[in-house]
């Protein structure tokens, strides 16, 4: 039955109304059954901001720009992908512990797709949480024409909140008559980036957001730009921090808390009353800069402690840390990716490789991997399937990096942000930072490394580990 039901919802018809979806608690039972999505990525023109703003052409996933999908805690997803692009694309399911097969990475785990072909993907989503997908080729120009979209597993909860509200977080690099700015630059990719002019949640400019006042009600926070980090806080209203990029954690108050390209945050907030408002702030800028607005509606909940309940744990497998092997990974800046020195002794010079991008400026323990490099460069590391690894990431720069490992998630063995026990799949590095993560390495085959930082990952802060 519930197979039927949602394969009734094909196409993109619900994703609008699921985005401000009440939280109602349910049974989650494993293999019940199958949500069906087709993801038709093309140009359509949409107005930016969404409702008010000039047209854009922008390029998306379905006819709203944020599909989002929901799953059920042991459901499977069917995505039929379709590219009517002029340009080959493909999917990957950012966080998701998907077989490699999968994982969406051109030429690392598969073909991509060609204008007018198309792809299956199929899995069943290991973990609870708040995830997204994007492409993965040309990535600076595609995420930031919009090819991005919400995925959702849900059960979770323990103690079910009483509304739960999606806020995507992603810049717009359009002018004010709509037409997109450059995407990167030679400056930009070798400092922090390219900004977009226009900051948008869920595409508005500020929305303002009603929530049942005096409620408890969960943010799913996604930071899908490719290039700002925002240092999010709340006034008017208690919060705390319940999730780090979809993994529970023992719920921190939030001060404040750096989101960095490709991570999310699940916040549970206690509604203002009726008519109040509570705003999203990003601190990382010298003025405060407001992203939402909550506003309290409906009758007013009787006055309680603000007690946040701890998520039900994911299906995390604990590394053996007094096991583990020791890696260290090195982030650097680097004027020109000059040579690389193979395993036995051989000088690959990366001017004879095939394919590269011009620019490099940043690399991995000395290696330069621009996104038109295929599959030139052997692996970072090859990891045994099945045993503990803690890999000390260092970062060698004066900026930050957002880094993430596909295929995986990690503990964050070093308490950062106030947070102790978090677990990602991306982790921030702040200027000449260092950090551990630990994992066991139990999802075999080929997968990226990368900051996403997208044109850091694109000028060369990006390779590849094995698991075998
Ligand atoms: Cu979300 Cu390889 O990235
Ligand atoms: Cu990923
Ligand atoms: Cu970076």
């Amino acid at each position: 039955m519930r197979i039927g039901r949602r394969a009734l919802l094909l196409g993109t018809a619900t994703a609008v109304a699921t985005l401000a979806r009440p939280c109602t608690p349910r049974l989650a039972v494993a293999g019940e059954g199958s949500v069906i999505r087709r993801l038709v990525a093309a140009e359509r023109r949409i107005r930016v901001p969404s409702g008010d703003g000039p047209e854009v052409a922008a390029w998306t996933f379905a006819d709203e720009p944020l599909p989002v999908i929901r799953l059920r805690r042991g459901e499977r997803l069917r995505a039929r992908l379709e590219n009517r692009l002029p340009e080959p694309i493909s999917i990957h399911w950012h966080g998701i512990r998907v077989p490699n097969a999968m994982d969406g990475v051109p030429y690392l785990t598969q073909e991509p797709v060609a204008p007018g072909q198309g792809f299956d993907y199929a899995f069943v989503p290991p973990d609870t949480g708040t995830f997204f997908f994007h492409t993965h080729c040309n990535t600076i120009e595609q995420l930031s024409r919009g090819l991005a979209g919400v995925l959702i597993v849900e059960g979770d909860e323990v103690v079910p909140h009483d509304a739960e509200r999606v806020l995507v977080l992603r810049d717009w690099r359009i002018d004010a008559a709509g037409a997109f700015t450059p995407f990167t630059s030679d400056a930009a990719a070798a400092k922090s980036g390219t900004f977009g002019r226009l900051r948008t949640v869920n595409d508005r400019v500020v929305p303002v957001l009603d929530v049942p006042a005096g409620g408890d009600v969960r943010l799913r926070i996604l930071n899908v730009d490719a290039t700002r980090i925002a240092e999010l806080g709340v006034e008017g209203a208690e919060a705390a921090v319940i999730a780090t990029d979809g993994n529970g954690l023992p719920p921190v108050p939030l001060t404040s808390w750096r989101l960095g390209p490709a991570m999310r945050l699940d916040v549970t907030l206690r509604a203002p009353g009726p008519g109040q408002e509570a705003v999203l702030y990003d601190y990382f800028a010298p003025e405060p800069v407001p992203l939402a607005r909550l506003r309290g509606t409906g009758p007013a909940r009787p006055d309680r402690p603000f007690a946040p309940a701890a998520l039900r744990p994911s299906n995390f497998a604990e590394p053996d840390l007094a096991r583990a092997e020791k890696l260290r990974l090195t982030f650097q800046a680097t004027a020109i990716a000059s040579e690389i020195v193979l395993g036995d002794g051989q000088v690959l010079r990366l001017a004879d490789n095939l394919c590269l991008s011009a620019a490099t400026y940043w690399a991995i323990d000395r290696r330069s991997w621009p996104e038109q490099g295929h599959r030139a460069l052997p692996p970072l590391f090859e990891l045994a399937l099945g045993r503990s690894y803690v890999i000390e990431l260092v970062n060698a720069t004066q900026y930050q990096h957002p880094i993430h490992l596909h295929g995986l998630t990690f503990q964050v063995l070093d308490p950062r942000q106030g947070a102790v026990g978090q677990r990602a799949d991306t982790v921030l590095l702040g200027p000449r930072d260092r950090t551990r993560i630990a994992f066991a390495a139990d999802n075999p085959g080929d997968w990226m490394l990368h900051c996403h930082v997208i044109e850091h990952q694109e000028t060369g802060m990006m390779g590849w580990f094995r698991i075998a």
